[in-house]
This record gives C-alpha cells, sequence and structure tokens, in this order.
C-alpha cells in the first residue's frame, strides 16, 4: 500500500509500504478515508523529537472503514465507519480504569526511550516515533489499531466523515485541556494558540459554561475563524500587550483559566525567543516554552493552567516562583480521547460542535509532502490539511 513517510528532517515522501496485518486478538484493521495533520506532526517532521526513522508511516488522526477484526473484537464488524482515537490504550490497566488513557501501561510497546526521559513511560500513539511505540501511522491507505474495541468509536449515520475526523485528535484534546483544566460556569478563559487545538479548547470552554473566552496567536485568519465559527474573542499578540490586554478584559484580576495550545516551537516576539530557538538549536533544552511562561505569569492567583502543547524534556527560564507564589494548579498531559469521543460526537450531531471549517484544505494523499509544506509554513491561510488515502 501507499503511505507517507518520513524520510528525514523536513523531507516527506510518499512510498510503497507493506500492509498492515491483524497481530493480536484485540486488532482491527482500518481503511482510512480520511487522515489529518496535526500540530504534534510538526515536532516530528523538523526533528524536535528525534526519535523517527528513516520510512516511518506519519498520522494519527483518522476516520475510516473496518476491513478486519480479530478473534476477540466485540464491538466493531466489518464494514462499521469509525473514527479512531490518536493514543492507543488497551482499556484494562490501571490507568485506563481511571480514564487516564494516555497513560496507559500497555499502549507503548517501546517503553524504554521515555522511561528513561520521563521516570515511566505513558501510552502508544499512532505515528508518532519510536518513542511513543513506533507505531505506523494513519496517513497510508490501511492501519492497523491495537486494542480496536478501545480505540475505534462508530460514528453516527448523521455525521459527517469530515466532521468526526477532528473527534480523533484535536476536538478531545481541546475538551481535556477545558475540563481537566477545571473550567467552570462564569469562568474567563484565556486559550494560547488558534490552531485546531486551542479552537477546540475554546469551544469547550464555552460549553462548559466560561462567561468569556479569549484566544490568543498571530495570525489574523485564525484568530478570525475563531470569531465565526468558534464564537470566543480574540487577541492578536503582535497588536496588543497580552498582560495589559488580559488585566483589561477580567476587570483586573487575570483569567481563571489558561491554556496552553501552542507547545515546543513556540514564536514570541520578544528577545527571549532568539534566546530559546539558541538554546533549542544547541540542545541546551528541548523546547521553546513561551506560551508556557506567559500563561503561567497572566493566569490569576490561585488559578488553573493547562499545558495541552506537547513537549519532550527540559526547558529554561521556567517561572517557579510565580507558579508558587500565586498558588496556581498546573497540570498537562497527552489526551485521554477514549474519555469524550462518545460525548464529542453526540455534541457533532447536535451541531454544538462544529469542525468542518479547520479543513481549511482537502487533498490526495499523494500530495502529501506539499501539504506538509503549506501546514507548516502557514500559507493560504492553512489551518489544517486532510488526506484522502483512496483520492
Ligand atoms: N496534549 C495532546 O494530547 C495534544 C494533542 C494534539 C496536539 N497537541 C499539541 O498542541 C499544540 C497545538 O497543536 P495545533 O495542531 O493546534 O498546532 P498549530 O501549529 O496548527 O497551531 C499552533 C498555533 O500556536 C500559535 N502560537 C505560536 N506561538 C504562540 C505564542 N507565543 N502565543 C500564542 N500563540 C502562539 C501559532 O501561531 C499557531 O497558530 C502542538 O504542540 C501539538 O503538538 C497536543
Ligand atoms: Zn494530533
Ligand atoms: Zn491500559
Amino acid at each position: 500500500m501507499k503511505a507517507l513517510t518520513w524520510q528525514g528532517v523536513n523531507k516527506l515522501s510518499v512510498e510503497k509500504v507493506p500492509d498492515p496485518q491483524i497481530l493480536n486478538a484485540r486488532d482491527i484493521v482500518v481503511k482510512v478515508t480520511k487522515t489529518v495533520t496535526c500540530g504534534s506532526d510538526l515536532h516530528l517532521v523538523g526533528g524536535y523529537i528525534p526519535f523517527m526513522k528513516k520510512g516511518d508511516v506519519l498520522g494519527h488522526e483518522f476516520v475510516g472503514e473496518v476491513v478486519e477484526i480479530g478473534s476477540e473484537v466485540r464491538k466493531h464488524q466489518v464494514g462499521d465507519r469509525v473514527v479512531v482515537c490518536s493514543f492507543i490504550a488497551c482499556g484494562k490497566c490501571w490507568y485506563c480504569k481511571q480514564e487516564l488513557f494516555s497513560l496507559c501501561d500497555n499502549g507503548n510497546t517501546n517503553p524504554a526511550i521515555t522511561e528513561e526521559l520521563w521516570g515511566y513511560s505513558p501510552g502508544g500513539c499512532f505515528g508518532y516515533s519510536h518513542a511513543m511505540g513506533g507505531n505506523a501511522g494513519s496517513h497510508a491507505e490501511y492501519i492497523r489499531v491495537p486494542y480496536g474495541d478501545v480505540g475505534a468509536f462508530t460514528i453516527p449515520d448523521d455525521v459527517s466523515d469530515l466532521r468526526a475526523l477532528f473527534a480523533s485528535d484535536s476536538a478531545a484534546t481541546g475538551w481535556m485541556g477545558a475540563d481537566l483544566g477545571n473550567v467552570k460556569p462564569g469562568d474567563v478563559v484565556a486559550v494560547w494558540g488558534a490552531g485546531a487545538v486551542g479552537q477546540m479548547a475554546a469551544r469547550a470552554a464555552i460549553l462548559l459554561g466560561a462567561e468569556r473566552v479569549i484566544v490568543i496567536d498571530r495570525y489574523e485568519y485564525r484568530l478570525d475563524q475563531v470569531r465565526r465559527h468558534i464564537g470566543a474573542e480574540t487577541l492578536n499578540y503582535e497588536q496588543v500587550d497580552v498582560g495589559s490586554e488580559l488585566r483589561e478584559r477580567t476587570g483586573g484580576r487575570g483569567p481563571d483559566v489558561c491554556i496552553e495550545a501552542v507547545g515546543m516551537e513556540a514564536h514570541s516576539s520578544g528577545p527571549d525567543h532568539l534566546y530559546d530557538q539558541a538554546k533549542q538549536q544547541l540542545r541546551l533544552q528541548t523546547d521553546r516554552p513561551a506560551a508556557v511562561r506567559e500563561a503561567i505569569y497572566h493566569c490569576r492567583k490561585g488559578g488553573s493552567v493547562f499545558v495541552l502543547g506537547v513537549f519532550a524534556a527540559v526547558v529554561d527560564k521556567f517561572p517557579l516562583g510565580a507558579m508558587m507564589n500565586k498558588g496556581l494548579t498546573v497540570r498537562g498531559a497527552q489526551m485521554h480521547g477514549q474519555r469524550y469521543i462518545p460525548m464529542l460526537l453526540e455534541r457533532m450531531q447536535k451541531g454544538e460542535l462544529v469542525t468542518e471549517h479547520l479543513a481549511t484544505h482537502v487533498m490526495p494523499l499523494k500530495n502529501g509532502p506539499k501539504g506538509y509544506q503549506m501546514f507548516k509554513d502557514k500559507t493560504d491561510d492553512c489551518v489544517r490539511v486532510v488526506f484522502e488515502p483512496t483520492g
């Protein structure tokens, strides 16, 4: 079959790779009909997460049709139209029982790298390097889905593939940020990043009853989507001072909940950007945490900061003093999608959650390298690129 593969830093190509097979009794094989780029993929493509091997298949967000099932699969049948959670979880271990699915003890079959990096290994992910299990990704005609009953969800008839596609990752991630970030009715919520993840976090905050939701970015076309499709306020950090503006809009108190949806390649306009970039390139820090610093600094006293952006290991100039002295709750996580996807599909069905506008570009998989270039450079008002392997 054909798949979009990583061939080196910033080098992608469509290659022939072996067809996936059922390896375990709980596996299913899915014929991918739509698969979408994610900000997380950029960290892999650019070599910021250095655990890719030449020929690895990218992609972790997808919908498709079940074409094969293992002997212990109960929930799914051949022919089911499904959306699959980007993180792989067994559904039976201690972490899965607590609904902390991305921390599954069995989802990552190659735990040594992350055990070394972080002390314990979280679960695995599709197409997300050998640190996250070395699983083949979804930018391919077919994909093997381990624990198919846990990770794949049947899409209701009246929800389109394009809408459901975003339940796979960005909508579930955004929801988790608002939920575990403890958004309560009446709260003021600030979200850093107006990509698909930030937009979905903002929408979740609104649906959870936040009174004001403010999304921060510098790309006007993305902020325009936020105003039109999400119903949140916006703030362009190249035009106004984020701190004074947030203070102004919150009666001087600061946001109750700050959600960071930017990640390790954050941009910033101050001198700290050059400093962060130099240190990252010299491998003196693995990540550029500009938005995390801001979120911690601008959050109200006693507020909550949730880090949705992906970070690899260690950062410099972390505002520990602000975190401690202001009594903040700081959390982060890879997404526990299995916990939210059925509810998200219901909200999609009711029209409370719309996602189609995020798919600014739809193209056949053979145009994958071009699509990624556009997504990376944010040209042609690109938010997300959807690939159709059968197209
Ligand atoms: N926790 C999870 O499970 C999970 C799941 C999916 C994605 N992610 C991560 O979420 C992050 C966002 O993903 P995405 O797909 O929306 O990415 P994206 O690249 O499309 O969007 C990131 C946005 O952040 C903006 N940005 C950069 N620096 C900023 C700053 N200092 N302040 C405010 N905005 C800034 C960019 O302009 C861009 O619009 C990535 O790090 C991705 O890896 C995490
Ligand atoms: Zn993703
Ligand atoms: Zn588990």
